[in-house]
């Protein structure tokens, strides 16, 4: 059985109850977090650290815990769970006034809930997916218009990949005017000759973490950055596409909407990137 953080103590999973009232469960009033976890210790905490702080102040919503804290927490949750590879889940919400209400609850009389769990995923960084690549669908984004807040309001994007799923694909695209915005849980690109492609930042999609790191590691590697809008026209006849994310890291898109990307299997950059992500990363870990 894991143990969890709940509130500023230690627990058995089975243990750490949220009340009903809690505005996380009512109005999915919360944001999050996903760290990853390689070789016993953390990815970008540094990143999901500041994300976690601008999406909190986007809400107008109190931090619960120091930086240094938080810090803290994560490393006990790895060591208490002994995790070599897998996730650390955060999650920050406006906590349970005494009843339902859509006004916020006064900060000084209702506190922050605060829970963080780790994801044991072994092979995580080996994972069979990143060698085959994945299958993804697109679909209309019809998320709301703040996406650049990491908030649990994830309903649309579990639907959209269990409409991947029933298409037998892995993953949906989501597409807003004409133009990809992200997959359901990763930033997309798509690669043509030497120069990579990924939408701009803007409130339209989630400023991802990895994404930062691998625009940095592609630079750094001489290749060829455009930050800008691409079709999925445009996706379906590039030479290789990928996402990112903390739980995937890079991983090669093969197919879209049925139509194979390039030779329909991973190509050269995409893998290239995984491989240099994983070394930088787990170098910098701490
Ligand atoms: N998802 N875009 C969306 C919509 C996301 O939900 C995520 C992360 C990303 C990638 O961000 P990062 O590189 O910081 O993980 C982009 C997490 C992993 C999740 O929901 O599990």
């Amino acid at each position: 059985m894991r143990t969890v953080y709940l509130n500023g103590e230690y627990m058995p999973e089975n243990e750490a109850n949220v009340s009903i009232f809690d505005r996380g469960f009512l109005m999915a009033d919360g944001v999050y977090e996903v760290t990853s976890v390689l070789g016993g210790k953390l990815v970008d905490f540094e990143g999901h650290a500041v994300r976690l702080q601008r999406s909190l102040d986007a809400l107008e919503m109190r931090n619960p815990i120091s930086k240094e804290a938080l810090l803290e927490v994560h490393r006990e949750l790895v060591r208490l769970n002994g995790i070599d590879e897998g996730m650390i889940y955060l999650q920050v919400t406006r906590g349970a006034p005494g009843d339902r209400d859509f006004v916020f609850p006064d900060p000084e009389t209702t506190a922050p809930t605060i829970v963080l769990f780790t994801q044991d995923k072994p092979g995580l960084a080996n994972s069979p997916a990143a060698q085959k690549g994945m299958k993804v669908i697109s679909i209309e984004d019809i998320r709301w218009g703040r996406r650049d807040i990491k908030t649990v309001q994830l309903l649309y994007p579990s639907m959209g990949k269990m409409m991947a799923k029933k298409a037998g694909a892995d993953d949906a695209w989501m597409i807003e005017d004409g133009y990809v915005t992200e997959g359901t849980s990763n930033n997309a690109y798509i690669v043509k000759g030497n120069k990579i492609v990924t939408r701009a930042l803007s409130n339209d999609i989630l400023h991802g973490i990895t994404r930062a790191a691998v625009l940095r590691f592609a630079q750094e590697a001489q290749m060829e950055v455009e930050e800008r809008n691409f079709t999925i026209e445009e996706a379906k006849k590039a030479d290789e596409a990928f996402i990112t994310s903390a739980s995937t890291f890079v991983m090669p898109v093969v197919e879209i909407d049925g139509v194979a990307v390039g030779e329909g299997v991973p190509g050269r950059v995409a893998p290239r990137l995984r491989e240099i992500y994983l070394e930088e990363s787990l170098k910098a870990a701490i």
